[in-house]
């Protein structure tokens, strides 16, 4: 993929419908019994693993017009005559190990090779003390479960991780008795807001959530907002080049998601929200300005709520003044790639002092940056982050293993050229 510089970034654009929200709109939604309907549901590959897993599984999934009607219901789920393929998406892999964990059957699970490279020790294990069996390969996927009966459990997490709190509440719903999961740190909160949406009750005790087993899901209408980690890498494209402005509508603005706004008026970006709903979670607009931005040091407690928009945070820090530190975050070496050490390579050969950091790291404002060959690592969020970059540098960018994005926003690149006066 070949980015040119571009003198401005204007517009008013949609973003796919969150990425996350759709993972579990079809996931809650196949285990829901009914006939569920999700308007807006994202046209990331990622979230075409998880219906395509689904549909391994036995459940009915069809588009109508524009909705995704799933005929869910747990008890139709058959053991899956294939092994199931969640592509490039640990959101898949883990959640579904999760739902998995109460079915009677053997279903084993695998991924492409930067999945297979993730840690799912994380999800294996509190999984088998609630009874499941569930086997990993030195760690990781292939994964095979064998669900059965399930005990309900308190488990604590060692680290922040919505992807293994859904799987447990996932599991704790097929489960005999109350099952109780506490994060160190808030995370994303998009699972314990669609299981109300569903019907069962969810009670939430500062960073607590429980469930209790037995209770049924019923079919429901969900519509999706649009992607806040999308709608980062155009907030970041309108405040680092000039004359620019962008506006978004329909992002979700849940504060589980949007730490990264509050990062970049910290750092002096001029970023507006609106807020349009708030149930069953906050949707509205965004508006961001060509800006004079300065370092910040991130605070790291905020982490779990801006990890996936750290690529592009970084790119933010490129174009101010001073440092930008980001520490708390060495989960970023666990995702699609080592983020850290991607984000430091990319970032350097376009000319920008950054500093690798074992937990996360400091990129170093205000160089002159120029045109160059950069890696993807075959990373969706890696790929955009240096595409967004490259606007601001002098001569062409080539970014390898480009095409990636479609992994979470197919429509970037064209986005990207309609923003720049190219489309
Ligand atoms: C996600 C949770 C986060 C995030 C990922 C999506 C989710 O991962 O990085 O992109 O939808 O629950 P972890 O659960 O590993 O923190």
């Amino acid at each position: 993929m070949r980015i040119e510089p571009a003198s401005f970034v204007r517009g008013s654009f949609t973003v796919p419908g969150d990425k996350s929200i759709s993972h579990r709109a079809a996931l809650i939604g196949a285990m829901a019994s009914g006939k569920t309907r999700v308007r807006n549901f994202s046209s990331a590959a990622d979230c075409a693993s998880t219906l395509a897993c689904l549909r391994g599984l036995g459940v009915a999934i069809r588009t109508e017009g524009q909705e995704l009607v799933i005929e869910g219901g747990l008890s139709s789920w058959r053991a899956p005559a294939a092994v199931l393929d969640a592509g490039n998406s640990g959101s898949t892999i883990r959640m579904l190990a999760g739902a998995l964990a109460g079915r009677p059957f053997r279903a084993t699970l695998t991924g492409d090779a930067s999945l297979r490279k993730r840690p799912l020790e994380r999800v294996a294990t509190p999984l088998r003390a609630m009874g499941a069996s569930v086997e990993t390969t030195d760690g990781c996927a292939p994964l095979t479960v064998v669900g059965g009966p399930l005990r309900g459990f308190a488990h604590d997490l060692p680290v922040a991780s919505a992807q293994v709190k859904t799987a447990i509440l996932l599991a704790g719903l097929q489960a005999e008795g109350r099952t109780t999961v506490r994060e160190p740190m808030a995370s994303r909160d998009h699972t314990e807001r669609m299981l109300v949406a569903f019907g069962v009750p969810v009670e939430r005790n500062g960073l607590s959530a429980s469930v209790t087993g037995g209770t049924p899901l019923h079919a429901t209408t969900v519509t999706v907002p649009g992607d806040a980690s999308s709608a980062a890498f155009l907030v970041v494209a309108a405040l680092v080049r000039p004359d620019s402005e962008v506006r978004l509508e329909g992002v979700l603005l849940s504060p589980t998601r949007t730490a990264f706004v509050e990062v970049l008026r910290a750092m002096g970006g001029r970023v507006e929200t609106e807020l349009h709903e708030t149930e069953p979670e906050p949707v509205g607009t965004i508006v961001a300005c060509s800006s004079t931005l300065r370092g910040t040091r991130v605070d790291p407690d905020l982490v779990p709520s801006l990890i996936d928009e750290v690529p592009a945070l970084a790119v933010a820090g490129a174009f101010a003044s001073g440092e930008l530190e980001i520490t708390g975050a060495s989960e970023l070496r666990y995702k699609e790639s080592d983020r850290i050490a991607a984000l430091a390579s990319g970032l350097q050969a376009l000319g920008v002092p950054v500093r690798e950091l074992p937990d996360g790291l400091v990129v170093t404002g205000g160089a002159q940056l120029h045109g160059a060959s950069v890696d993807s690592h075959d990373d969706h969020r890696i790929a955009m982050a240096l595409a967004v970059a490259a606007l601001g540098a002098t001569g062409p960018t080539e970014i390898a293993r480009g095409e990636c994005v479609s992994v979470s926003f197919p429509e970037f690149y064209g986005h990207l050229a309609r923003a720049t006066g190219r489309g």
